[in-house]
């Protein structure tokens, strides 16, 4: 048996400026994908029951298409994920099972943590050698490829290098210090591709007012990752403020969001707080004052929001 295992992300900094040539900062999260591989004589199985979701599991047939689909649509692109990997690597009579901590479909890179954790898991398995450069180079391959086009490269760069990646004219590994954060979850799904069109309709209708908008986003980014190089705190959490306001006006924001964003940051408790991702739903991230962790996660989850800390600048990719 061969098991790998990946990080989740949150986007910090720059989402949707990204798209048009803005720097974006991510980073890895201490919740992970788990795939574990094992020979399975005469048939391959993919187990998705570790994601926690309605469904058991599935077969692929030989061209590697899921022939049995279920009732639940994330545990079938959970699987759809992993059958791209066994298709890639040409894998057969094995049994994978995923497990994972990281929400699905909320924008903390639950499937790019699967593509990487599997490719890892079964190139390790087959004996075939992969170095993480083309782990993240597939990766994003294949996350694209069953995304019909979309994927940034920063969820499958964070899943398999960990740490912070700045993504500008191309990705940028770059050292700095974790951070603790609150992540809450609405309960809203979250669909990046409609997300982005729209931003993109705003800017093309407004580029004279959404391009200043971008390009503020992208001094943010920049301007943040010295703040948390020095661990200026207080100046981070007002880089969020404004990140999210910003947000807001290209459209992105939605009650439920801001509801997480103002409880967080009731009371004085969060120094920051801005919706992370492609919004429309999914989930926001907020920077507790320090010893105000659990008060944060209290309240976010008064709001309606699932609450959870996590730890920024986490390792990527692991065979273990
Ligand atoms: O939805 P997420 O967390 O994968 O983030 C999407 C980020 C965007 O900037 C909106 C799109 C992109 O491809 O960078």
């Amino acid at each position: 048996m061969t098991a790998a295992s990946a990080p989740g992300k949150v986007i910090l900094f720059g989402e949707h400026a990204v798209v048009s040539g803005a720097p974006a900062l991510g980073t890895a999260i201490d919740l992970r994908a788990r795939v574990s591989v094992e020979d399975l004589p005469g048939r391959t199985e993919i187990d998705v029951r570790g994601l926690g979701l309605r469904l058991s599991g599935f077969s692929i047939d030989s061209d590697g298409r899921v022939v049995s689909l279920g009732s639940s649509e994330e545990a079938a692109a959970a699987a759809r994920y992993v059958s791209a990997v066994v298709k890639t690597l040409g894998a057969r009579d094995v049994r994978i099972t995923v497990s994972s901590d990281i929400p699905v479909a909320s924008g903390l890179g639950s499937s790019a943590a699967i593509v990487v954790a599997t490719l890892a898991a079964l190139s390790h398995h087959m004996g075939i050698a992969m170095d993480v450069r083309s782990i993240a180079s597939e990766a994003h391959r294949i996350e694209k490829a069953v995304q019909r086009g979309l994927g940034s490269p920063m969820d499958t760069a964070l899943a398999a290098y960990g740490g912070y990646i700045q993504i500008s004219d191309g990705v940028t590994p770059l050292d700095l210090p974790p951070l603790d954060l609150v992540v809450g979850c609405t309960s809203v799904p979250h669909d990046t591709r409609a997300e982005v069109a729209r931003v993109q309709e705003l800017k093309s209708r407004y580029p004279e007012i959404v391009d200043p908008i971008f390009k503020a986003i992208g001094v943010i980014s920049r301007r943040a990752v010295m703040c948390i190089k020095n661990l200026e705190l207080d100046e981070l959490g007002r880089l969020m403020n404004i990140n999210h306001g910003l947000l807001e006006a290209i459209g992105v924001g939605t009650r439920e969001l801001s509801e997480l964003v103002y409880a967080a940051r009731g009371a004085g408790m969060a120094l920051g707080a801005k919706l992370t991702g492609a919004g429309g739903g999914g989930c926001m991230i907020a920077l507790p004052r320090e010893g105000e962790t659990s008060k944060t996660i209290t309240a976010i989850s008064q709001a309606r929001g699932r609450a959870f800390a996590v730890k920024t600048g986490c390792g990527g990719v692991a065979v273990e």
